[in-house]
């Protein structure tokens, strides 16, 4: 199936001075396009680190991870870099706007490094905050919004430039459960519309029950891989 996620055996060992941590050990995973998948475990697990292999911004000790028929493991700085933007829409935790930017240039920005998508970029850029119910905020600066507001410009500017996957580590842990269903809620309607993949970290039990499938780490591991 050519535009899925195959891991296959991924070993991620972090060293710090004469420590090393295996936050990831042997990893088989298979995710398809268009699912809508949680990675749950409790703290240290490994979540982050699967999300930032996928990502493409961290890189294996061993193993292959093979996106859209591509082995990421095997490409450079450079190429690593044309492919996540190509790719790959991250939404995080903390949000991560650039708060000198106003909601239009936040998303805007996410499109500077695709010329081809140039001539077309106010329509794109509109219709994704559109997509999130925050049109009217455009010109308003991340200061200016709450953190659900926040939230969803995160989103739009994952989304604007129609990547296949979406990760989000712990999309909801700094909203409160409204605002976290909310986001939910969007997030479920751009998988079902767009047909992207999105998969997300959380220990959060709202967010696991949207997803269509959890899988659970534990010490680098995955002990459980439950569809629903
Ligand atoms: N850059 C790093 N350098 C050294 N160790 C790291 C680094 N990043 C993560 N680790 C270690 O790897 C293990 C897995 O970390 P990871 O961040 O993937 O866990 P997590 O499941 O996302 O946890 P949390 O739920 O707290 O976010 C942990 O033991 C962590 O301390
Ligand atoms: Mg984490």
């Amino acid at each position: 199936m050519p535009e899925g996620i195959k891991i296959r055996q991924v070993t991620k060992i972090y060293k710090t001075g004469s420590i090393e941590v295996n936050a990831l050990i042997d990893i088989f995973l298979n995710i398809k396009k268009g699912e809508f998948i949680s990675i749950a475990g409790p703290s240290g697990s490994g979540k982050t680190t699967l999300l930032n292999l996928i990502g493409c911004i961290d890189e294996v000790n061993s193993g292959e991870i093979i996106i859209d028929e591509r082995d990421v493991t095997k490409l450079n700085g450079n190429q690593l870099a044309l492919f996540r933007n190509k790719y790959i829409g991250f939404v995080f935790q903390d949000f991560n706007l650039i708060p000198v930017l106003t909601v239009y240039e936040n998303v805007e920005f996410s499109l500077a490094i695709h010329p081809e998508l140039k001539n077309n970029h106010k329509n794109l850029i509109m219709n994704a905050l559109e997509n999130v119910g925050i049109e009217d905020l455009y010109k308003r600066f991340p200061r200016e919004l709450s953190g659900g507001q926040k939230q969803r410009v995160a989103i739009a500017r994952a989304l604007v430039k129609n990547p296949l996957i979406v990760l989000a580590d712990e999309p909801t842990a700094n909203l409160d459960s409204k605002n976290a269903s909310n986001i939910m809620d969007i997030m479920k309607r751009m998988n079902e519309k767009y047909e992207t993949t999105f998969i997300f970290s959380t220990h959060d039990n709202l967010v696991m029950d949207y997803a269509k499938r959890i899988v659970y780490l534990r010490d680098g591991k995955i002990t459980e891989d439950t569809v629903k």
